[in-house]
């Protein structure tokens, strides 16, 4: 038997999913929780003084009101753009232009891809955040860096190598047969290796051709277990460029079904512009729509109606989309999923934006059964957070008549603060 720990507290425990049925026969906070961790795993969950009395020599951590919750799964993020986020002015083209582009070619170098990777961790792990689905760049070392860095913390990452053949510049493009090899070269690498899994990566329509499309669908559907990640449907002007480029396609989303790229391993990042048809199929096929709510308003992209795609039967993730998003911080991202809803007059409760962070992200990536639950044979991946962390949030905590409530004022006002510790895989990080 390996070291046991047992953490007490306040726990978050999930009975079914809240965005789908009522939040309150789904999700549970016991107010004098345990959470017994065996090496890597949590092995129980249930009452602290029960645990404690069967398991006296498990080591105690005691965090008193604090709130033990799965660690956040990030489901879209950028860890290249780690140096550049918060860049002034720009809508979505312009943006990449002036300010993404340029930065991820400084990945050519695989030591400031290492540099870049630790600093990313380390940012995330702060949050509380343990495992995310990351796009790399067009460099393989860049998959290397994300995947090596979290390994050596023994952390659950999705991530590959960003695929582009046209509309970027001259260092940062690949060619359909180049993508196609050096995919497939680092997800036979990776993929399945411990806690790495490998997700193909066009970065969106306007920069592959039709050729460079159907090479990744080809690979995809040669390893069907892989993720694949894109954007769909971000802002208005890249619709209509899809389109123009596009000119036999139905719609945005048509571009990738006709090239193998629509499928329930397939994540959409922001799809916020859909037609009809896109939402059906989307729902028809489950292909998982990725909210990246901080980038949708940084960049100007607009709010997604969430509660209405969950009505629709598509399946949802969370997402900061760093350095789109202006955050590195879940809780943040939660808080502009709430305000993005409320745009459409549907507000959120807490217990479904923690859902949408923990478990419902992680079911987006297909790892729904190993991380994102408190739960026996999970890994233990878990954020603690302080709902008193500043004096803002305790003023407001000290007028609230019930845990949730609380639980709100820290995902409406909270950011790193807030998060008194991260553990990954049964390791205080
Ligand atoms: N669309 C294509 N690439 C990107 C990117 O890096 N960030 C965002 N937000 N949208 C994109
Ligand atoms: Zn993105």
């Amino acid at each position: 038997m390996e070291k046991q720990t047992l953490l007490t507290g306040q726990t978050l425990v999930f009975q079914g999913d809240p965005l789908h049925h009522a939040w309150e026969d789904c999700v549970e906070i016991n107010s004098t929780g345990g959470v017994l961790i065996d090496g890597a795993r949590i092995v129980s969950v249930g009452d602290a003084a029960t645990l404690k009395a069967a398991h006296p020599q498990a080591e105690v951590f005691s965090y008193g009101d604090d709130l033990i919750c799965p660690g956040f799964v990030d489901a879209h993020t950028h860890y290249p753009q780690t140096a550049m986020i918060a860049s002034w002015g720009k809508r979505l083209i312009d943006w990449l232009n002036t300010y993404t582009f340029p930065e991820e070619a400084r990945f050519a170098d695989p030591a400031y891809a290492a540099e870049i990777a630790e600093r990313y961790l380390d940012l995330t792990a702060a949050n509380g955040t343990t495992t995310m689905a990351s796009f790399a760049t067009i460099h393989a070392g860049s998959v290397d860096a994300l995947f090596e860095a979290a390994a050596a913390r023994g952390q659950c990452v999705v991530t590959g190598k960003t695929c582009m053949d046209r509309n970027a510049p001259d260092d940062l493009r690949d060619t359909a047969q180049s993508a196609y090899d050096d995919s497939k070269a680092l997800l036979e690498h990776w993929h399945g290796k411990d806690r790495a899994r490998y997700a193909i990566t066009p970065r969106f329509s306007p920069t592959s051709t039709p050729e460079q499309l159907s090479a990744l669908g080809a690979l995809w559907a040669e390893h069907p277990d892989c993720m694949m990640q894109t954007h769909l449907s971000e802002q208005p002007d890249e619709v209509a460029w899809v389109r123009s480029l596009y000119p036999d396609a139905r719609d945005y989303l048509d571009t990738y079904e006709t090239h193998g790229l629509l499928g329930a391993r397939g994540l959409y990042g922001h799809a916020i512009h859909l037609e009809q048809r896109e939402i059906d199929r989307l729902a028809e096929v489950q292909g998982r729509v990725i909210h990246c709510p901080t980038s949708n308003a940084f960049i100007g992209s607009g709010a997604l109606d969430l509660p209405a795609l969950t009505k629709a039967n598509v399946p949802l993730g969370l997402a900061t989309d760093t350095g789109g998003g202006s955050s590195f911080s879940m809780l943040r991202t939660m808080a502009a999923a709430y305000e993005a809803a409320q745009h459409h007059g549907h507000p959120l409760h807490a217990a479904q934006l923690l859902w949408l962070a923990t478990q419902g992200s992680a079911r987006a990536l297909h790892l729904g059964e190993e991380i994102g639950s408190l739960a026996a044979g999970y890994y233990a991946d878990i954020a603690v957070l302080d709902l008193k962390s500043t004096e803002a949030i305790a003023q407001r905590a000290n007028r609230s008549g019930s845990v949730w409530e609380d639980v709100f004022a820290t995902i409406m006002l909270g950011d790193d603060r807030a998060v008194r510790a991260t553990w990954i895989a049964g390791s205080r990080v």
